[in-house]
C-alpha cells in the first residue's frame, strides 16, 4: 500500500508571512475605530479609572490633548461621555447649554472636528442622581415617554454645541424618532443618528459605571436593555424599528459576547454597523495581561479582528488610539 498524501493542503497558504498577509480577508483600519472618552466637571487633574487601567476621567484640557493624540493617530471618531458636578432626578445637566458635555464637545468640535468625527452618547444615566437611563415614575419605573422628551432636549443641546453624530444609548422605545424629530425641528437635519439598537443588559458594563459614575442606585437596567438570553429576533426587530425611525447607522453592544448578533444585523441592513467593545471587554484583557496570563497586544488585535470579521464597519474601543498607531 502506498503512503497516503493529503489531496488538500490548506497549510500552503499559511506558510509565509507574505502569503498570510496577502490572503488575509479581514483588515483593520484606523479610520473605523472610535474612541470613547470621559470628561468630568470640576476636577483639576485627570483621574485614572481603577477598573480601566490607561483610561481617564478627563478635565476639559486633558480631553483636548487626548483628542489631538487620537486625531494624529488617524482614529476615525470620538464618542464623548460626561460626568457632571451636580446630578438630579431629571438629569438637568444633560441639556444644560453650560453642561460639561456641551462645553467639552464644543472644544473638541473646534479642535479636531475637521479631522475626525466628534460624537456624543445621548442618555440620562450619567446625569441622574438615581443612575437610571430615564425619568422615573413615582413607583420607580423608567417612564418611557417622559424620557423621550429629555433625550430630545439633550440631543438638541449636544448638536447645538457641535456634536456631529448623536448616539442614543438608553433603549427607550421610540427614542430615535423622538430625537430625529427634535433635531429636524431645530435645524439639525444634517446631523446623523447612530442608534445603539441592540444593547444588552450586560455585566460587561461594570467598569464603565465607575468611569461615568452612573451605577443605578437601586435595581438594574433589565427592564429596558435586552436580555442576553432573549430571542435573536428581538435584536433584529430593534434594528428594524430604529431604521424605520430614521437611524443612519446602528450599533450592537457589547461586542465579543454578541458576535452572532452582529453578524445577523450586518446581513440584515444596508447601513453602517458599529460594535462597541465595552469596558468589561477592555478590563478583562488588561487585568489578565497585568498578571502575565495573556499576550496583551495579540489579544487586543485578535478581538478587534473578530469583531471586524463578524461584520462591524466601525468599532468603538478604548484602545482606539493605541491600535491606530500600531496599524499605521
Ligand atoms: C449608557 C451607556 C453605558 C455604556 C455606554 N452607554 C452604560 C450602561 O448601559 O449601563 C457602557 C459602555 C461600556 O461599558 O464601555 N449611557
Amino acid at each position: 500500500m502506498t503512503a497516503q498524501f493529503p489531496a488538500a493542503r490548506p497549510r500552503r497558504l499559511r506558510r509565509t508571512a507574505a502569503i498570510r498577509r496577502m490572503a488575509a480577508g479581514t483588515r483593520l483600519h484606523p479610520a473605523e475605530l472610535v474612541l470613547p472618552m470621559f470628561v468630568k466637571e470640576g476636577i483639576a487633574e485627570p483621574q485614572p479609572i481603577g477598573s480601566m487601567p490607561g483610561v481617564f476621567q478627563h478635565t476639559r484640557d486633558s480631553l483636548r490633548k487626548a483628542a489631538h493624540e487620537a486625531a494624529e493617530a488617524g482614529v476615525g471618531g470620538l464618542i464623548l461621555f460626561g460626568v457632571p458636578a451636580v446630578k438630579d432626578a431629571r438629569g438637568s445637566a444633560a441639556d444644560d447649554p453650560a453642561g460639561i458635555v456641551q462645553q467639552a464637545v464644543a472644544d473638541l468640535a473646534s479642535d479636531v472636528g475637521d479631522t475626525l468625527v466628534v460624537m456624543t452618547d445621548t442618555c440620562l444615566d450619567e446625569f441622574t442622581d438615581h443612575g437610571h437611563c430615564g425619568i422615573l415614575t413615582p413607583a420607580g419605573e423608567v417612564d418611557n415617554d417622559a424620557t423621550l422628551e429629555r433625550y430630545a432636549a439633550a440631543a438638541v443641546a449636544q448638536a447645538r454645541a457641535g456634536s456631529q453624530v448623536i448616539a442614543p444609548s438608553g433603549m427607550m422605545d421610540g427614542q430615535v424618532a423622538a430625537i430625529r424629530a427634535a433635531l429636524d425641528g431645530e435645524g439639525f437635519e444634517q446631523v446623523p443618528i447612530l442608534a445603539y439598537s441592540a444593547k444588552y443588559a450586560s455585566a460587561f458594563y461594570g467598569p464603565f459605571r465607575d468611569a461615568a459614575e452612573c451605577a443605578p442606585q437601586f435595581g438594574d437596567r433589565n427592564a429596558y436593555q435586552q436580555d442576553p438570553a432573549g430571542p435573536v429576533g428581538e435584536a433584529l426587530r430593534e434594528v428594524r424599528l430604529d431604521l424605520a425611525e430614521g437611524a443612519d447607522a446602528v450599533m450592537v453592544k457589547p461586542a465579543l459576547a454578541y458576535l452572532d448578533i452582529l453578524r445577523q444585523v450586518r446581513d440584515l441592513v444596508d447601513v453602517p454597523v458599529a460594535a462597541y467593545q465595552v469596558s468589561g471587554e477592555y478590563a478583562m484583557v488588561e487585568a489578565a495581561a497585568a498578571n502575565g496570563w495573556i499576550d496583551r497586544d495579540r489579544a487586543i488585535m485578535e478581538s478587534l479582528i473578530a469583531i471586524r470579521r463578524a461584520g462591524a464597519d466601525m468599532i468603538l474601543t478604548y484602545w482606539a488610539t493605541e491600535v491606530a498607531r500600531r496599524l499605521s
